[in-house]
């Protein structure tokens, strides 16, 4: 199952003691079951924000999100909350993942809130380590890991959850052509078999074929 997500007039204003920054303004915006929709920008166009605004980590200061018609940021609301939790996942542009724990145990935690007693989910993670040539990491810590073997890392923790909705923020920022295209790949495969949806932020590093629609953002607003 899928949702469809639509932002109405969004936008953000950072405050800090008397200063303010709009990074967004006025979004409209609709991304539909099973498509896969690129944002595109600059460095501080916004991309990174309206994720964390579509994915309900920040708070908008005008407009609104809604998931199927339900506005996020309304509390207690239970059937938002579920959907949030269970049904959607999100790649870090920073990775967030925990410097003390190892990579077996950071991919562990994303899956913890749907974790099964059957220990399947360890072939799967097992699998995707491989898959991701990260076979024999898996009790190291992030720190003795290079930046692009962290981000795969970022990636599998997300894809073991098998969220239905993937938010991908930059999510091959920091790897080598091949593992981008590896980690691509296995985005759009997940949108062919398994119907998922994908909102994915890039710089420049994603190529269109991989979009079924792309927008552009410029100084916080959608171009054209
Ligand atoms: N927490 C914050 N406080 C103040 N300014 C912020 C904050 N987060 C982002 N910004 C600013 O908002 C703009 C957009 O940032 P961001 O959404 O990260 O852009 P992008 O992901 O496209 O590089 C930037 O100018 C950035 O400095
Ligand atoms: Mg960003």
């Amino acid at each position: 199952m899928g949702f469809i997500i639509e932002c109405i007039s969004l936008g953000k204003t950072y405050k800090r003691k008397g200063s303010a920054f709009t990074a967004l303004s006025d979004i409209n915006l609709k991304v539909s079951e099973n498509e896969a929709l690129l944002i595109r920008g600059r460095s501080g166009a916004g991309k990174s924000t309206l994720i964390h605004l579509m994915s309900g980590l920040i708070r908008p200061t005008s407009g609104k999100v809604l998931f199927d018609g339900i506005e996020l940021g309304n509390s207690g609301n239970s059937i938002l909350s579920e959907i949030l939790l269970n049904k959607t996942g999100i790649i870090f542009q920073n990775f967030n993942l925990l410097p003390a724990y190892t990579v077996f145990e950071n991919i562990e935690l994303g899956i913890l809130p749907k974790k099964t007693n059957s220990g399947k989910y360890r072939e799967i993670i097992n699998e995707y380590l491989k898959q991701f040539d990260l076979e024999g990491k898996e009790q190291l810590l992030p720190a003795e890991l290079s930046t692009g073997q962290q981000q795969k890392v970022a990636v599998i923790r997300t894809l073991v959850r098998e969220p239905s909705l993937i938010f991908a923020d930059e999510p091959t920022g920091s790897v080598d052509d091949q593992s981008a295209s590896e980690i691509l790949e296995h985005l759009m495969n997940l949108k062919r078999q398994k119907n998922i949806t994908l909102v994915m932020a890039t710089h420049g590093n994603i190529p269109d074929r991989y979009a079924d629609r792309i927008i552009e953002l410029e100084n916080g607003r959608i171009k054209g």
